[in-house]
């Protein structure tokens, strides 16, 4: 699979300075691209467009053959719950639920059996240290924890695209490495990932960045 944009733009006012300008690029599968730039360059704006959450005000979004920046919301959602994985800057997470449920439900979404999305669900809190905390609902569990349980609702259905906004924000070093790890693991098994980060030390070390200007 790949993602090609072509003279990307958008402006969240119409009067205002563009968000986001001009940007040519090509995601391929297999890859990890690290998107890097000040605050305010545009990295959640891209991230946002290239999974279908917003339209832009100019330019096209391809996934292989097929342009979806203009397809309807019903279409696009059907899209971003099969093929996306989403981690937000800030988690994101349902309140008023368990981690586990937060977690098997974009499994469902995806159109996984309910054992099946329980059992990956569980598997991958235990992968990232927070098994222990599957019963626990978002609002009792720290900030770095939650950040672990969005990534995996994000991984939980396999995706073949994964955006993930500064997923080590809230980290510490080690916690990161299996992080960062993990996304790299999902590139090397086929799957297109891309990485806002503020993050240089990693970024350095990716084969493929994109950086952004304000
Ligand atoms: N909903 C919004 N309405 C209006 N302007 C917005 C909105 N969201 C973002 N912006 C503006 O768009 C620009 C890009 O914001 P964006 O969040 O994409 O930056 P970023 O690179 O992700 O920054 P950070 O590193 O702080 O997360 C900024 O100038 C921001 O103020
Ligand atoms: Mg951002």
């Amino acid at each position: 699979m790949q993602i090609q944009v072509q003279d990307l733009e958008h402006r969240y006012q119409s009067a205002g300075s563009p968000a986001l300008s001009k940007l040519s690029h090509t995601f391929e599968a297999g890859t990890l691209t690290g998107i890097t730039g000040p605050s305010g360059a545009g990295k959640s704006t891209l991230l946002y467009l290239l999974a279908l959450m917003l339209t832009p005000s100019a330019g096209s979004i391809r996934w292989d053959d097929q342009d979806v920046q203009d397809l309807a919301d019903a279409d696009r959602a059907r899209l971003r719950a099969r093929h996306v994985g989403f981690v937000f800057q800030d988690a994101v997470l349902d309140l008023s639920r368990t981690a586990l449920d937060n977690v098997m439900e974009a499994g469902w979404l995806a159109g996984l059996r309910r054992e099946e999305s329980a059992s990956r669900a569980q598997e991958l809190l235990d992968r990232f240290g927070v098994g222990a905390r599957a019963t626990y609902r978002p609002g009792e569990v720290s900030g770095g924890q939650a950040q672990r349980i969005a990534l995996c609702r994000a991984l939980v259905k396999n995706p073949e695209i994964i955006f993930a906004d500064e997923p080590t924000g809230n980290l510490d070093s080690e916690s990161a490495d299996v992080v960062w790890r993990a996304l790299a693991d999902a590139a090397s098994e086929g799957a297109i990932v891309i990485v806002a980060t503020h993050d240089s030390k990693r970024v350095a070390k990716l084969p493929n960045r994109l950086q952004l200007v304000p």
